[in-house]
């Protein structure tokens, strides 16, 4: 029988999830993408399960495209499957991880991986001494969470770090001001990160002036090779954060690389177009292998998981 994949995402029709699912039956799995936020959880005391319109959902893998303004209840969702033992690429921990750059940085920094001088603000009267200490200004000013570019500013003095800083704490958020890497110059690279092997990488270029060099800001991107060093980062920095599918954003500085963020849910659509690599087989075979381990002992993983018509009762 076929396995099943759950492909957890709220856009069946987005460009990523076609692929992946596409790529997936290629190989032999029978996929159901299911909306996150349409599913139910259950926790009793035989552990928990989750449900789809009153049905357990029975599967052998997951792969969690969650978006970010829906992390917290997509994480949940992840976190069920995985104590059931089900495959997940990626892990409830690695997406929370990756998802806060300060945690983010922090676990780098502790594994050596080289990250841009990052201070965390937590009073906005210490604003002028992190500016001074990430080097002065110019100098980045970020939020811990976001994503595509919003909430990352350039800034020219500590007058405007500081105003920044101030509002963004006023709104509960968590300022991050960081060292301005400015010889990177717009630019950056996305090394796309397949079960600890880099599988395509490409260069992002920044629209007109402005520094960001997100592909939804309108970013350009090209294939490119990496160097030794740049794969060697983009892979020890994926293990750290503890990810299976990762987009490791790195930029090039004069003291070498140094990674920006790893992005869990990485976007397929301007890297295969870009390099022209097929990036979703190589998830898709890689669940192949993940699950090759699993079913060492077939027998055991019938009686620990039962048989769908046996688990078919609606619970709820
Ligand atoms: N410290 C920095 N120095 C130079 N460029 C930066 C720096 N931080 C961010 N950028 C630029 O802004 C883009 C978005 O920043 P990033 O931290 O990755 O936020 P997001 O999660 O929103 O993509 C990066 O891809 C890079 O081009
Ligand atoms: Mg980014």
């Amino acid at each position: 029988m076929n396995p099943r994949v759950v492909l957890l995402s709220r856009g069946p029709e987005l460009y990523s999830t076609r692929r992946l699912a596409t790529e997936a039956e290629k190989v032999g799995w029978l996929v159901d993408i299911i909306d996150p936020l349409a599913l139910t959880i259950v926790v009793d005391e035989d552990g928990g399960r989750v449900f789809h319109k009153g049905w357990p959902v029975e599967c052998e893998a997951v792969l969690p495209r969650i978006g970010y303004s829906i992390t917290r209840r997509g994480v949940a969702i992840v976190r069920q499957f995985e104590q059931s033992g089900v495959i997940v690429l990626n892990s409830s921990q690695g997406i929370l991880r990756s998802r806060d750059k300060l945690v983010a940085c922090q676990m780098m920094a502790e594994a050596r991986v080289p990250v841009p001088i990052t201070a965390h603000v937590g009073a906005w009267e210490d604003t002028d001494r992190a500016v001074r200490r990430v080097g002065g200004a110019p100098c980045v000013v970020k939020s811990t969470e976001g994503t595509h570019g919003s909430g990352v500013f350039l800034v020219n003095s500590a007058q405007q770090a500081r105003q920044l800083v101030f509002q963004m704490l006023e709104r509960g958020m968590r300022p991050l001001v960081q060292e301005y890497v400015k010889e990177s110059h717009g630019s950056d690279i996305r090394a796309l990160v397949v079960g600890g092997e880099v599988v395509a990488s490409m260069r992002r270029k920044a629209h007109g002036s402005e520094f960001r060099s997100n592909f939804h800001l309108g970013g350009s991107v090209s294939n490119v090779e990496l160097s030794a060093e740049q794969r060697e980062i983009a892979i020890r920095s994926t293990e750290t954060m503890g990810l299976e599918v990762a987009g490791v954003d790195m930029l090039e500085s004069d003291r070498g690389p140094l990674v920006l963020e790893v992005n869990s849910s990485p976007g397929l659509e301007g890297i295969e177009g870009a390099t022209k690599k097929n990036v979703a087989e190589k998830v898709a075979t890689r669940m192949n292998k993940l699950y090759e381990g699993v079913i060492v002992d077939s027998s055991e993983v019938e009686e620990t998981r039962g048989s769908n018509e046996s688990q078919s009762e609606r619970a709820f």
